[in-house]
């Protein structure tokens, strides 16, 4: 091996090397970072955006009225003694679901999910009973809180 061909390896070595560690430092930086944010929990408070979502008196007891919200289908639903704000996305594969008045609750026409008037599952796949809302009652008004998402860094 001449004293060239030496030196040309010897230089591709380095680069080599010089790249491996540079992968490195970025992969170790870059999972560290990662990690932080991961067990960090965010410093910024909540914020929620309030909705007229109906009046007490246009909804009569056992009856549920359709309004959308940021795009979204959502139930408004007026029990015995108190109102319910259910998002109208059925939870085991997202489609809409419907109210079916003369049964008293939702029924999901995908795969034929159904859900009480509470919003529990009683039939079919869905996991988990429908996403509520927080209600809040002012005067004759039934108004929603509806948390602000931010974008998470793992969005
Ligand atoms: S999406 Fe509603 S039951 Fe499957």
């Amino acid at each position: 091996m001449g004293r060239e061909t030496a030196l040309k390896q010897s230089r591709r070595e380095f680069i080599i090397k010089v790249g491996v560690l540079g992968a490195l430092i970025v992969g170790i930086t870059a999972f560290t970072r990662n990690l932080y944010l991961f067990f960090t929990p965010s410093k910024k408070e909540k914020t929620y955006h309030k909705y007229l979502v109906g009046k007490v008196d246009e909804i009569p007891i056992g009856k549920a009225k359709e309004i959308m919200i940021q795009k979204k289908p959502v139930f408004v639903v007026h029990l015995e003694d108190e109102f319910k704000v259910f998002s109208g996305i059925c939870t085991h594969l997202g489609c809409i679901v419907k109210w079916e008045e003369n049964k008293s609750r939702f029924y999901c026409p995908c795969h034929k999910g159904i859900f009480d008037k509470t919003g529990k599952v009683t039939g079919g796949p869905p996991p988990r009973p429908l996403d509520e809302f927080t209600v809040e009652m002012d005067n004759n008004l039934v108004f929603v809180k509806v948390e602000d998402k931010d974008k998470s860094p793992w969005s």
